[in-house]
């Protein structure tokens, strides 16, 4: 398993925003994450990137047990996570954000990353060059690279997104609601994006949408939310299949 989340319990006040939540991903693979608005999502993914703190319960990454390290120290053993809001700067082009997530990447020694805030693009670098454009084309951006974000739509400023934090080479990227406010055909364009990201590099992804379907074709394992407590796990036939996921959530339009 290349993350391990086991008995997550977080309370806000009275709240028990996640009870006894367990989470396996394996290497290179696709694994979902569903539930109604409030189900506790996002706080699982705070817990696996290290910005909420469990009251019980541990995180495993590549065998490390991380519980109580920092979200930098996490990100240095590769785990990579994209937000709900989309958080890019407006002045810098598609290819500088690419090339700054590739320099902070794993393996790169902090000084680097530091030298470059003060003097971006001062020096070319052929290896460099190839491994961002590599992700500029994977993700379909090499035609937008030179255009700042502020001037992108919403659909193109998601794919540099995850182009970020792809180029910072994770070993597991948690996605939050990747699709949120992308029409139909570029969310059929993300979905086969991720799917290529699977199969085509080396990592990890953990899934979650609001957009079941999508998680259904692409994942190899659903966990289901609701009020905090897995109410189902499995294929995702089985929880197509689940008469649990329906009543509480497939059911239910939200
Ligand atoms: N920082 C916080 N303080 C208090 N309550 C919170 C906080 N973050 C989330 N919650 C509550 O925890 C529950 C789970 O929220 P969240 O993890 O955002 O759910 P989801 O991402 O599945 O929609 C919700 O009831 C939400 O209101
Ligand atoms: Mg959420």
């Amino acid at each position: 398993m290349i993350l391990e989340a086991r008995d997550v319990t977080v309370r806000y006040g009275g709240l028990v925003a996640l009870d006894g939540v367990s989470l396996a991903v394996p290497d290179r693979s696709i694994v979902g994450l569903i539930g109604p608005n409030g189900a506790g999502k996002t706080t699982f993914f705070g817990v696996l990137s290290g910005l909420v703190r469990p009251r019980a319960g541990t995180v495993a990454l590549a065998g490390a047990d991380v519980t109580r390290r920092s979200p930098q120290a996490r990100a240095r053993l590769g785990l990579a996570r994209t937000f709900q809001r989309l958080e890019l700067f407006g002045e810098l082009t598609v290819r500088e954000h690419v090339l700054l997530a590739h320099r902070q990447g794993r393996g790169s020694p902090f000084t680097r990353f530091a030298r470059d805030l003060v003097g971006l693009g001062a020096r070319t670098d052929p290896e460099e060059d190839a491994a961002v454009t590599s992700v500029l084309e994977l993700f379909g951006l090499a035609a937008a690279a030179d255009r700042p974000a502020a001037a992108l739509g919403l659909g193109t400023g998601r794919l540099v997104e995850l182009a970020r934090a792809v180029a910072t080479r994770p070993r597991v990227l948690l996605l939050d609601e990747p699709s949120s406010g992308l029409d139909a055909r570029e969310t059929a364009q993300l979905a086969e994006v991720l799917r290529r990201l699977r199969d085509d590099r080396d990592v990890a992804l953990v899934l979650v949408e609001h957009d079941v379907e999508m998680v259904l074709s692409l994942a190899r394992r659903v966990t289901v939310l609701d009020f905090g407590q897995v109410i189902a796990e499995g294929t995702p036939d089985e929880i197509r299949a689940d008469a649990a996921v329906q009543a509480a959530y497939l059911g239910t339009t939200t």
